[in-house]
């Protein structure tokens, strides 16, 4: 059965081709492995949390072009978990089967300055930021701006390759910090709350939005989300607004997480863009009839998207490091649905799964 309409459609029975081995592309492969499709991972990294939930995996290294067009050959569309995959890469493979969301997409999200300059150009507000490609840029634009974050411009995830400077004079203690990579420094943000939007664009320009959803961090990685944000309606209509708007004109094709700050006077500001399901989205495989994760699958293949109806509201706590050793009692507990991400090895500050707790519109457990 298949649906009309819908050119360029990827039926079910398809192989979808997944970049990056992590929890993502585990939990993307579980939906996908539910609609009918089969997934094969991308990893340089053997036996990860994907890889277990896959019908077929390479293991190799983003510059093996050789595996990289074994790959693109056995799959009919790849999608990413990873936004970190290098250029040479994305364009082999983009140049052999439908890549989605694509270079362009990747080139903006991959580097901080890109991505807020992409964002200011299309009006929407950012922390105030400046480039600075040495200890005297980071100096002066510390002098501009106050009390700021030195971030590298690449790379960083759950606040790595950031430090925190009010200083001019402590430049060089951050620029080491850093590891003296090419930095963008940005004025602190004096924020009553983190939200994000995550949205999944299909082929066709259709847009389905989650509600916006409150973030919490500990040591900069992700502790919790409250689903949905305790922010005022129009804070809210605006954390979406931004969202489609910048999905559009970045002509997205999949899911896409933005990062937001809403300062003391009611703004909405970016802090930065997911090319990817993200983990402020996980409650929405407990709480809604479509995932993220399956929202991924939808958009990808060309289907049409699903609703982002909530059965409930919900709370995402995140279980880091040696808090997955509290297994035993989450999976006892009725309240708690429980997802561990397989992952052979506990370090701190790693995600080693999560656990949703549905609430009814009340604020009761269901
Ligand atoms: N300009 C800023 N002002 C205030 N807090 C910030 C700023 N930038 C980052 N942070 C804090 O650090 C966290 C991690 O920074 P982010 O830019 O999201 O990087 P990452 O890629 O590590 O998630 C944010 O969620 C926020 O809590
Ligand atoms: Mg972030």
């Amino acid at each position: 059965m298949i649906p009309q309409g819908i050119p360029d459609m990827i039926p079910p029975g398809s192989t979808i081709g997944m970049l990056g081995g992590g929890q993502l592309g585990r939990m993307s492969a579980l939906a996908a492995a539910r609609l009918g499709y089969k997934t094969h991972v991308f990893t340089p990294e053997p036996h990860g949390p994907c890889a277990q939930a896959c019908a077929a995996e390479t293991v190799a290294d983003w510059d093996d072009e050789e595996a990289l067009a074994a790959f693109a050959d056995s799959v009919d569309v790849i999608t990413l978990e990873f936004e970190n995959v290098p250029a040479p890469a994305l364009e082999l493979l983009s140049a052999l089967k439908p890549t989605r969301p694509g270079s362009r997409v990747l080139a903006i999200t991959q580097d901080r300055v890109a991505e807020k300059s992409f964002a200011n150009q299309l009006g929407i507000g950012t922390a105030p930021w400046r480039l600075a490609d040495d200890a005297a840029g980071i100096a002066d634009a510390v002098r501009a701006l106050g009390p700021s974050i030195a971030k590298t411009r690449r790379f960083g995830y759950d606040g790595k390759g950031q430090a925190v400077i009010a200083d001019p004079d402590r430049a060089d203690t951050a620029f080491a910090a850093i590891g003296h990579a090419p930095a963008i420094v940005e004025g602190r943000v004096d924020f009553t709350h983190e939200i994000s939007v995550v949205l999944a664009r299909g082929l066709d320009g259709q847009i389905a939005a989650y509600p916006a959803v409150e973030n919490h961090h500990t040591g900069g990685i992700l502790s919790s989300t409250i689903a949905p944000a305790r922010v005022p309606a129009p804070v809210a209509a605006e954390a979406d607004r931004i969202a489609r708007r910048l999905a559009d004109a970045l002509d997205y094709v999949g899911v896409l997480g933005v990062e937001l700050f809403v300062t003391r006077d009611g703004a909405v500001l970016m802090n930065e863009m997911a090319p990817r399901p993200h983990n402020s989205g996980h409650w929405t495989i407990d709480a809604c009839p479509v995932s993220q994760f399956e929202q991924q699958v939808r958009a990808i293949c060309g289907l049409p998207l699903g609703p982002t109806e909530r059965f409930a509201d919900a709370e995402m706590e995140n279980l880091i490091g040696d808090q997955v050793d509290r297994w035993p009692t989450l999976i006892a507990d009725p309240g708690a649905r429980l997802h561990l991400y397989g992952k052979l090895e506990t370090r701190p500050g790693r995600k080693m799964g999560h656990v949703t707790r549905l609430l009814a519109r009340s604020g009761q457990q269901v």
